[in-house]
């Protein structure tokens, strides 16, 4: 179990970035070298997408968690490389389906080079994903990817059937938050336990404390949605009810509400936008049912278990900083 005192003593932002600043500045190099392509478009898609930011989480797992374990060589550079590469991919990918015009305060691909040129981009970098952790020589890597982009897929397609609709279950919401956000945590906290060598079992462990921080980072970035500015966020805000996605706070609020309410939170998806219902009439919706607070609980349950699940790691600075970034992931503005 993590000692009280790791819990009480959180490691600032700038202190954990500082574990892995060195090692994260050759994950970028990484990433730059390994997406270059002969065709100029996916350079130049690769570059725009990693140069626009984005909080590089994925990565900083993969290290930490290498790290933590004893791992002291580059599989673990690689292997971060890898990870953001993928969730660029996602990314990129999402857009298109989305019909998305900003990501990470910018335009997105799709806007500005088309759905073509974005989808054969995306695929390219998957394969390239692909490419780098064949490098590694460990079947088990490949293996996790290869489920990875699957469960990931099968979400994309689980996502699209499930939009538009008003009467959408916890139990459908969990399983895609699972799918498009939990699994890929879960396979970054594993990588960086293959780069150390663990065995199944500390694997194992790991990726639980990766899904389970996945799980918050998803609940919260629901939560986001709907109460951050998209200054903060880079993408616009009230816009997964605006694509006609219901998500945990609605859910909730939906499951207490009148038929009056229900209707309304029925027109913003109808209009595909807040012309009938305007958007503070849906934040007052969540606020009048406790939304947030009882999204925000939830989180923090996935965190407590989290946590839980790092226990027997030896104590080093990385573990704290596992820990800490577990509690921001619930506090987190962006
Ligand atoms: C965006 O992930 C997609 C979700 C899972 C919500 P991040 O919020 O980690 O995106 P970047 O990489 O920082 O832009
Ligand atoms: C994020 O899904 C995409 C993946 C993680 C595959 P969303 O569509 O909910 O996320 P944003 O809001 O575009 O970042
Ligand atoms: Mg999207
Ligand atoms: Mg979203």
């Amino acid at each position: 179990m993590s000692t009280p005192a790791s819990r009480t003593a959180p490691l600032t932002r700038a202190e954990v970035m500082a574990l892995v600043a060195a090692d994260l500045i050759k994950v970028e190099k990484a990433i730059e070298l390994d997406t270059v392509c002969s065709v100029e478009a996916v350079t130049a898609i690769s570059h725009h997408l990693q140069s626009s930011g984005g909080k590089r989480l994925r990565p900083v797992l993969v290290l930490l968690i290498a790290r933590a374990l004893g791992s002291t060589d580059d599989s673990a550079i690689r292997l971060g490389a890898v990870t953001e590469i993928v969730h660029t991919a996602t990314l990129v990918h999402d857009d298109v389906i989305d019909e998305a015009t900003v990501r990470r305060g910018k335009p997105s691909t799709n806007q500005r080079w088309g759905n073509q040129a974005s989808v054969l981009a995306g695929d390219w970098l998957y394969m390239q994903a692909f490419h780098l952790t064949l490098q590694e020589r460990q079947f088990r890597l490949l293996d996790l990817l290869i489920e990875l982009t699957q469960t990931m897929v099968e979400g994309e397609l689980m996502q699209s059937e499930l939009v538009g609709r008003v009467d959408v279950s916890e139990q459908e919401y969990l399983e895609l938050v699972h799918r498009k956000t939990a699994c890929l945590f879960s396979v970054c906290a594993r990588f960086g336990a293959l780069a150390a060598g663990a065995d199944e079992e500390l694997e194992n462990r790991c990726g639980d404390y990766g899904w389970n921080l996945g799980m918050a980072f998803q609940l919260t970035d629901d939560l986001l949605d709907f109460y951050a500015t998209e200054e903060a966020l880079g993408k616009p805000v009230a816009n997964d009810l605006r694509e006609g996605k219901v998500t945990l706070p609605l859910i909730l609020a939906l499951n207490s509400c009148s038929a009056e309410e229900r209707e309304q939170v029925a027109t913003v998806i109808r209009d595909g936008g807040y012309q009938g219902t305007p958007a503070s009439n849906i934040a007052a919706l969540l606020d009048r049912y406790g939304s947030a607070e009882a999204v925000q609980r939830r989180a923090a349950d996935y965190i407590e278990t989290a946590v839980e699940a790092l226990g027997p790691l030896a104590e080093t600075p990385h573990k704290r900083a596992l820990i800490s970034i577990a509690d921001w992931i619930v506090d987190r503005q962006v």
